[in-house]
Formats: structure tokens, C-alpha cells, sequence
């Protein structure tokens, strides 16, 4: 049993022992555990902490925005904001296998963070929102690698010739006592209390291949069901039913189907609605979601996002399904 307070103290002083005037850089996903990583180093060491966020081009409706607002603006935290979308849209192209897109993905990522990291020549220290699971996850596996950059992906890991040594501030921490050192640290619940996003991003719900203009489509409807799903209380619970599901996102299929408009048809993509129910992730039921939310999200998809004219809900639990569709 301890204190939030007491912790935020002994954490920051073991840090600042660590680290002494040395650099650190981090590579930031707006995840919850890179984070609240960020703000425990920005309080502890201030300016030596440098943030790197690499936008893919596969990331939700506003988010760099929201990253950048929240640490740059908000915390007057050093964030490295590289826009490389054009260079993930082109090394995806052609490229339906999910593995493969997985592969690319997580290559990609290495070589923009590898060149960012090469351009602060006094860093020292590799920081990463390691948590405790993570530390198990990882003693049982044989390459260990997983937990490298896992705040942002969890394929590959960076190469030796970054001479960088590893802070995981995180790693003593579960889950539930990072999101309460998060909300100590000033960080908004909002951002706390988020779903789980994976480091492929929008990569593994785009069906096949990636195009940015299914990318510009699937953000939209993405944010329109989160969007409903924030806005709807459970009257029994008093919770929304974004807080009632533990991770919820839309699927874009790209397969066209027939539709009307007016007085004219249409025909256009079709999403898919994921909403599950877990505590672990390892298995999940799909989300009983009331029928005037699924209604409603639906009839702003179609309306809102021309070129979407059909939505259906994912009725599969894990397993046999998983949660994501790649
Ligand atoms: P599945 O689809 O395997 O997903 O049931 C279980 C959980 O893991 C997340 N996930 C990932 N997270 N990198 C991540 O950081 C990934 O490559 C990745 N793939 C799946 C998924 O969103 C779900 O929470």
C-alpha cells in the first residue's frame, strides 16, 4: 500500500539519480503508458527529455493534434512531431498480407525514430512506457523483444548502434496504478482512461490494402462511433458506454455494395463496428450495445461520410475471432 504522492516523489528521485544531466529520448504514441512515461520524465528531469512522435499517417481522427496540444502546448514538453505519412503510405503500397503490413509498419517506424535519435547526438538514455505485464510477457518469450518500443509497436526493436541505454520508469506498474500516477501528474482523464489504440494503428483495420483515401474514411467513421459511444449513458450504470466497452473502433472493408441516396444509388465501402468487453484482451465478448446507439452511429456514418454507404455490427467473441481483424 502506498501513496500516489509518495511515489510521484521516490520515482522522480530515482530518476533524476539515474539519469543525472545526461539526455533522454522517448518515442511517444499518445498510448497511455508512453504518456504518462512522458509526463513522470518531463517532471522529473524537465528539458532533458526530448519526445518523438512519428505520425504514419494511420493514426485517429485528430490525434497528432491532441498529442501535440496536450505535451507541447499544454506541458511545454520537447516533442519531435515527424509527419512520415507519405513515406508509410508508399512502402505500404500494393501490400495486402496482414504480416506483412505489420513488417513494414514496425520497420518503418525504427528507421524514422533511428534518424530522429541520430540528430540529438547527447542522448544517452532510450526511455519506454514498459510496464509490469510487459516485463512478464517478455521473461516468458524468447526473443525479449517484444517490449522494445512497445509503446508504439510491438514488432522488431531498435538496433544496438543507437548506444542507448533503457529507462522504464513504468516498470513496476500495473495497468490501473499507471492510469492514477497519469491522472496525478496532471495528464487529462480523458487520455487516461482511453482504449487501448495497437502501434499498426488504422494498418490492421484496413482490410488489405492501404490507401490513404480508406485511411480518410475510416478516421471519420471511427470518430463518430467513439464519438456516440462517449455521449451514451447507461442509465443503470450511470457510465458511458465508451466506459462500459474496453476498446471500440470501426473496420473498413473495402468492398462496394449497392445503396440509395435521394433519388440515386450509390455504390460504396462498407464499415464494420468492433465493440468488445475484456479484462485481459486475451479473450473478449462482443459488446451488447444498446440498439438506439448502434442506430444512431450508423445513420451519422451514411450520412456523414460520403462514400460509406452501408455499416454492420461484429457479433464474433475471442476466440475464435480476435479483437482486431489483422
Ligand atoms: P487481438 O486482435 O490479437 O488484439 O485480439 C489483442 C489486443 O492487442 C492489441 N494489438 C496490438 N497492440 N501492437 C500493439 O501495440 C500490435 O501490433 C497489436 N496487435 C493487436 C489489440 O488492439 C488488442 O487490444
Amino acid at each position: 500500500d502506498w501513496s500516489m504522492p509518495d511515489y510521484v516523489e521516490e520515482a522522480v528521485a530515482n530518476i533524476r539519480a539515474q539519469v543525472g544531466t545526461d539526455e533522454v529520448i522517448l518515442g511517444l504514441s499518445g498510448g497511455v503508458d508512453s504518456s504518462v512515461a512522458a509526463a513522470l520524465l518531463h517532471k522529473a528531469i524537465g528539458d532533458q527529455l526530448t519526445c518523438v512522435f512519428v505520425d504514419h499517417g494511420l493514426l485517429r481522427l485528430n490525434e497528432a493534434e491532441q498529442v501535440m496540444a496536450t505535451f507541447a502546448d499544454h506541458f511545454g514538453i520537447k516533442v519531435i512531431h515527424v509527419n512520415a505519412t507519405d513515406v508509410f503510405m508508399g512502402e505500404l503500397e500494393g501490400v495486402s498480407d496482414p504480416e506483412a503490413k505489420r513488417k513494414i509498419i514496425g520497420r518503418e517506424f525504427v528507421e524514422v525514430f533511428q534518424a530522429e535519435a541520430g540528430k540529438l547526438p547527447n542522448a544517452r538514455w532510450l526511455a519506454q512506457g514498459t510496464i509490469y505485464p510487459d516485463v512478464i510477457e517478455s521473461a516468458g518469450s524468447k526473443t525479449g523483444k517484444a517490449v522494445a518500443i512497445k509503446s508504439h509497436h510491438n514488432v522488431g526493436g531498435l538496433p544496438d548502434t543507437l548506444n542507448l541505454k533503457l529507462l522504464e520508469p513504468l516498470r513496476e506498474l500495473f495497468k490501473d496504478e499507471v492510469r492514477k500516477l497519469g491522472v496525478a501528474l496532471g495528464l487529462p482523464p480523458a487520455m487516461v482512461y482511453r482504449h487501448p489504440f495497437p502501434g499498426p494503428g488504422l494498418g490492421v483495420r484496413i482490410l488489405g490494402e492501404v490507401r490513404k483515401e480508406y485511411a480518410d474514411l475510416l478516421r471519420r467513421a471511427d470518430a463518430i462511433f467513439i464519438e456516440e459511444l462517449r455521449k451514451t449513458i447507461d442509465p443503470i450504470s450511470n457510465k458511458s458506454w465508451y466506459e462500459l466497452t474496453s476498446q471500440a473502433f470501426a473496420v473498413f472493408l473495402p468492398v462496394k455494395s449497392v445503396g440509395v441516396m435521394g433519388d440515386g444509388r450509390t455504390y460504396d465501402y462498407v464499415v464494420a463496428l468492433r465493440a468488445v468487453q475484456t479484462s485481459d484482451f486475451m479473450t473478449a465478448d462482443w459488446a451488447e450495445l444498446p440498439y438506439a446507439l448502434l442506430k444512431k452511429v450508423s445513420s451519422r456514418i451514411i450520412n456523414e461520410v460520403r462514400g460509406i454507404n452501408r455499416v454492420t455490427y461484429d457479433v464474433s467473441s475471442k476466440p475464435p475471432a480476435t479483437i482486431e481483424w489483422e
